[in-house]
């Protein structure tokens, strides 16, 4: 880490320091719902591209703080550049999501996670190129998926609603799948050892896919291979400021806090803020958690549930964020607006 945390508030939450006022960025606060992005999204041929143009990518990352007071920028890059470094053919269909060329038994003997930082490097020029722009107070938060989350896609081809293949597979040839899981813990170490280097002051694990695991491939899907990155990148970046985002990890919340040592942990929106609170330590940091779709709707309903939740973790270390990502109908006034009852206006 290269700058100490006085000065940043988000940062701070993750350490462990409830702040007065809960600092607040928005899960894909760079996206379809901003004008300006739409416009730069449209100076590349596809959607990596975007990914891999420092310049654009750059951009992307700093334009919703040019219009919101937000605590933090989040590396504009996507999950999926991990299977793409690996050599797996990746591409976005605009309104349809990520296709990929899904991978078997064979196809994973043959991945070599050594390239992967290598392959990455416009990215993490684009991590060292936003902290450059970025004021004091603002945290960088880089990411990448978490080791099962990017298994889902790269063995179902896409995204499923119950994550089948993957769960599959992973029953049915449990060695090649403990193979993949290594390669992929693996690039993810390096790859996050090398944003911190280049400037992130935070990183986040997105575990999209934690739900629909019964409780023995939780811990073996989930908690253990987000574990063996949490003490990787440790190893090699001491006391590492990681937040983790098991989305739908319901009850076990809780071992996964415990196992992993994250710092803080994303809660989604159906997790009870009473639920959270009782269930983890009182000085772990907790990130979350408005339905997006209520951003969507906005006005008093809106208001309220996000009262609520401040109220909810008021006694701990707490980031206001929504409890996933943000969709593209989301009207631009709707986010002004919640972002102004945060602060406190
Ligand atoms: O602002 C940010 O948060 C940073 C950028 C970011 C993107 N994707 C950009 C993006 C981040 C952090 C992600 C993470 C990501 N990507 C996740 C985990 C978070 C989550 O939402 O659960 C997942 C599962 C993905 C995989 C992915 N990428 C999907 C399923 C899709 C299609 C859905 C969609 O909204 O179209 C993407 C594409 C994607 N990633 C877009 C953006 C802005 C939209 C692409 C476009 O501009 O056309």
């Amino acid at each position: 880490m290269s700058s100490a945390p006085h000065g940043k508030p988000l940062l701070k939450t993750v350490l462990g320091e409830r702040q007065d006022r809960p600092p607040v960025w928005i899960m894909r606060q760079a996206g379809r719902y901003l004008p300006e992005y739409r416009e730069t999204r449209a100076k590349a041929a596809t959607f990596l591209d975007l990914c891999y143009n420092p310049e654009l990518a750059t951009e992307v990352t700093l334009q919703p703080l040019r219009r919101f007071d937000l605590d933090a920028a989040i590396l504009f890059s996507d999950i999926l550049v991990i299977p793409d470094a690996l050599g797996q053919k990746v591409g976005f269909e605009t309104g349809e999501g990520p296709r990929l060329d899904p991978l078997g038994v064979e196809g994973i003997s043959a991945l070599r996670p050594e390239g992967v930082v290598g392959a990455l490097a416009p990215v993490l020029e684009t991590v060292s190129r936003v902290k450059a722009a970025l004021a004091p107070e603002k945290t960088l938060i880089g990411f990448c998926g978490s080791p099962w989350t990017v298994a889902t896609y790269m063995i179902g081809g896409r995204g499923t609603t119950d994550q089948a293949p993957a769960r599959l597979f992973a029953l049915r040839h449990p060695q090649a799948f403990a193979a993949l899981m290594d390669v992929l813990v693996q690039a993810s170490i390096a790859y996050l050892v090398a944003q911190f280097r280049a400037g992130a002051d935070v990183v986040q694990l997105f575990e999209s896919w934690a739900l629909n695991l019964d409780e023995t491939a939780f811990r073996a899907q989930v908690i253990e291979p987000n574990a063996r990155i949490v003490a990787g990148v440790r190893a090699q970046v001491p006391d590492a400021p990681i937040i983790g985002f098991p989305r739908g990890a319901a009850g076990m919340i809780a071992a996964y806090a415990e196992a992993t040592g994250v710092n803080a942990l994303g809660l989604d929106y159906s997790m009870p803020t009473a639920f959270a609170d009782k269930a983890l330590p009182k000085t772990l940091g907790v990130q979350g958690n408005l339905d997006p779709l209520r951003l969507v709707a906005g006005g008093e309903q809106m208001e309220t549930r996000a009262r609520e939740i401040i109220a909810g973790f008021a006694g701990r270390p707490h980031i206001f964020n929504l409890g996933h990502g943000i969709v593209p109908e989301t009207p631009i006034e709707h986010v002004a607006r919640l972002i102004d009852i945060v602060k406190g206006r």
